[in-house]
């Protein structure tokens, strides 16, 4: 390689090296908007593309973007790395394919290699992305549903595609994740130390319930899902698959978590209860109600002048109810949100319980807590009887550190079964 990018590429000392696969859809163009903001963030990105990608954006544009060849075929006489398949997948530190088609998926599940991209999938070592792109119709076919969860399995990590309107005009699921969310898991990808948590299944709850009263009233609280986003984000990082039951947020879910949404705590217990089976860890870091109305009114209620009392009735426990129903292995982690005796509040719920550990948060800081930015919280775990007080930080490293006790929590879990 003559190039100074091409250079850069083989001493890999200006930044994280990503290689970026592009497949035939018709997204195909956006692929140049993520490798631009790849750049922007310092990575130095190649790229690879298939046949058919070609036929939708031409490889010049992506030479012209990235200073450097684009693999197609790696056998054209143009072709500057005689190895260029190894050179792509083991000198990265990502391998991206966006867009990703049915297609492509498909190969990847079931180890054909019969191109350069293809061939580069099968040699690689480094954590790989797929951002799947198709019509609604082709998404929701059982056959792309099994492949992904081959991908899934083999440590892929996918970033679900958006929903809305697409190219055939049919409106659902499938189309290309929004080349910045594309970019934002990316290179939180790249900033992870490790992929450890590869093989976990996270089942999480976060965000505020709602309780209606009638129609157009409802109890709720401050809780934004920050949390819990950045709970999903880095466990989605680090490897785990994840699944956040949502109620209110007011912040986006990251690319690459699955979504289930459930506003009230009903909704919120029984849609835990039934992705529970498949889960290895439960954190409960939604705002749960703990109180509704006893009786929804089915109309609007009318202003009486006088006092209006509400009766109120507990919600179930959905923390104590997963807790209960706990099999071998599943790990337990709950929040605690007090505004006094943080830590011996949180500790009696941590036994009461039966949890693993719980994060204590507390509540009367205006830095911490509920629909904060930061955080500063207190980890408590079964197995230690001092509590980690951590300083104030940003919820994404609060999130890391909630995820390395997770992390040793597992360990431990694991050489105890082999003694
Ligand atoms: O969402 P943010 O704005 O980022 O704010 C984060 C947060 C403060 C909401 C979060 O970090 C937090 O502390 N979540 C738990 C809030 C809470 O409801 O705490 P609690 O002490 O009342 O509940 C204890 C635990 O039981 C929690 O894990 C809660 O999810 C769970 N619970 C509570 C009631 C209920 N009916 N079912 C539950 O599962």
């Amino acid at each position: 390689m003559s190039d100074d990018a091409a250079q850069n590429w083989v001493l890999p000392h200006a930044g994280k090296r990503v290689a970026l696969g592009v497949t035939g859809g018709i997204a195909a163009y956006k692929a140049a908007e993520i490798l631009r903001g790849l750049q922007r963030a310092g990575c130095i990105v190649r790229v690879a593309m298939t046949e058919h990608a070609t036929r939708l954006i031409a490889p010049l544009t992506f030479r012209a973007l990235s200073g450097t060849h684009v693999v197609v075929d790696d056998y054209a006489p143009d072709n500057p790395d005689p190895i260029a398949h190894i050179t792509f997948s083991q000198t990265v530190d990502l391998f991206l394919v966006a867009p990703a088609t049915a297609n492509i998926i498909a190969k990847f599940a079931h180890g054909i290699a019969d191109d350069f991209l293809t061939t580069t999938y099968l040699a690689s070592t480094a954590p790989v992305v797929v951002a799947p792109a198709m019509n609604t119709t082709m998404w929701q076919h059982p056959t792309t549903e099994r492949n992904l969860a081959v991908l899934r399995a083999d440590g892929v990590h996918i970033i679900e595609p958006d929903a809305g309107e697409m190219a055939c005009g049919t409106i659902g699921p499938g189309r290309l994740s929004e080349p910045d969310k594309i970019v934002a898991a990316t290179l939180a990808l790249l900033d992870t130390k490790s992929n450890d948590l590869t093989g976990e299944r996270i089942l999480l709850t976060a965000g505020a319930t709602r309780e209606e009263i009638d129609p157009v009233r409802f109890l709720s609280n401050r809780s934004s899902g920050r949390m819990g986003s950045a709970l999903a984000q880095v466990a989605r990082a680090r490897g785990a698959e994840v699944t956040l039951v949502a109620g209110v947020m007011s912040v986006d879910v990251p690319a690459g978590v699955r979504v289930v949404r459930a506003l009230s705590a009903a909704e919120m217990h029984a849609a835990v209860m039934r992705e529970l089976d498949r889960a290895t860890v439960f954190i409960g870091a939604a705002a749960v109600a703990d109180y509704r109305p006893a009786k929804r009114a089915d109309q609007k209620l009318k202003k009486s002048g006088t006092t209006l009392t509400l009766t109120l009735e507990p919600t179930p426990d959905i923390l104590a109810a997963v807790a209960d129903a706990r099999r071998d292995g599943l790990l337990v982690i709950g929040f605690a949100a007090e505004s006094e005796h943080v830590v011996e509040h949180a500790r009696a719920k941590l036994t009461r319980k039966n949890l693993d550990a719980i994060v204590a948060n507390d509540i009367t800081r205006t830095d911490a807590g509920f629909d904060t930015e930061t955080n500063s919280i207190t980890l408590l775990t079964r197995d230690r009887a001092t509590p980690l007080e951590l300083p104030l930080m940003s919820k994404r490293n609060a999130a890391e550190h909630i995820l390395d006790e997770i992390a040793r929590l597992r360990q431990q879990q694991t050489a105890q079964a082999v003694k």
